[in-house]
């Protein structure tokens, strides 16, 4: 199948009927049912799932997606087993080696949500510094890393404490979460056949699209990034509106 990529090169009438969103979310679910399916530990599907990450993000960038955010590892993650969370701390460590090789190459901007206290200093300094050596940059990933809606929201009203506001609006909660240099995400991408947010995005996703895949994450292909932004498409979008149609219009 061509991916939506090449069909844009070829065909304006394809672009026409496609919307790109501005901000693609993923959850990127069902690493460990990969890896337990070949009989291999979970750890191995969290490697396969970090280098499907890298080249889903970098299509979702050829599309001309602006903002990407990923969710990459939970607050509830924590009570995973000690080994598989040191695996995902080294992928986070490998994911970060790879960002400053390729930052002049990506060119994207790379933001980590959530709070880095729990990292090593070491980890901590790292974070801090890809995020200051990529600000250059326009195109946002957001790294969702000891992610949680809940705790985000709670982080900001207590930003807003902290500045002394005493009355609080969405606008002030929006400008104080961790995706504040994001819009709000236009589509939510889930893999691995679940049906639920899981602590993500609790507050953006209040008028986000759905797309719901039984693929597991490390089998995502560019087509299946088409099929959802296909999907997306097809939506109709009324934020609490109603949207007249040109042929109820006529009626
Ligand atoms: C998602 O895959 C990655 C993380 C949550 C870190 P899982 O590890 O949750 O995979 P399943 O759901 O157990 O298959
Ligand atoms: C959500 O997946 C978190 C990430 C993808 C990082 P989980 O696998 O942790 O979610 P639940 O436990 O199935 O809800
Ligand atoms: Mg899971």
């Amino acid at each position: 199948m061509a991916s939506i990529f090449s069909i844009k090169k070829k065909s304006s009438k394809t672009t026409r009927e496609l919307h790109i969103p501005e901000h693609i979310a993923f959850i990127m679910d069902g690493n460990g049912r990969w890896a337990k399916s070949r009989s291999m530990p979970r750890e191995y599907g969290h490697s396969k799932g970090a280098d499907v990450f890298r080249d889903i993000i970098r299509y979702c960038g050829e599309l001309g997606v602006k903002h990407i955010t990923v969710y990459a590892f939970s607050t509830e993650n924590w009570k995973r087993p000690e080994n598989e969370v040191n695996a995902i701390m080294k992928l986070l460590a490998k994911f970060m080696d790879e960002a400053f090789a390729d930052l002049e190459k990506e060119k994207v901007r790379v933001i980590f949500l959530g709070s880095k206290e729990p990292f090593s200093a070491e980890l901590r300094e790292r974070m801090e510094k890809l995020e200051r050596d990529s600000s250059v940059y326009e195109r946002i990933l957001n790294v969702a890393f000891n992610y949680g809606g809940r705790d985000e929201i709670v982080h900001a009203c207590n930003e807003l404490i902290k500045e002394g506001v005493t009355t609080i609006t969405p606008e002030l909660i929006s400008s104080h979460l961790y995706t504040r240099l994001s819009p709000d995400p236009d589509l939510i991408v889930r893999t691995a056949g679940e049906y639920r947010i899981s602590n993500f995005l609790m507050w953006q996703s209040a008028y986000s699209e759905f797309y719901f895949t039984d693929k597991l994450w490390p089998d995502m292909t560019h087509e299946d990034v088409d099929a959802a932004i296909a999907a997306y498409s097809g939506r109709e979008r009324r934020y609490g509106g109603v949207v007249e149609k040109k042929e109820d219009a006529k009626s």
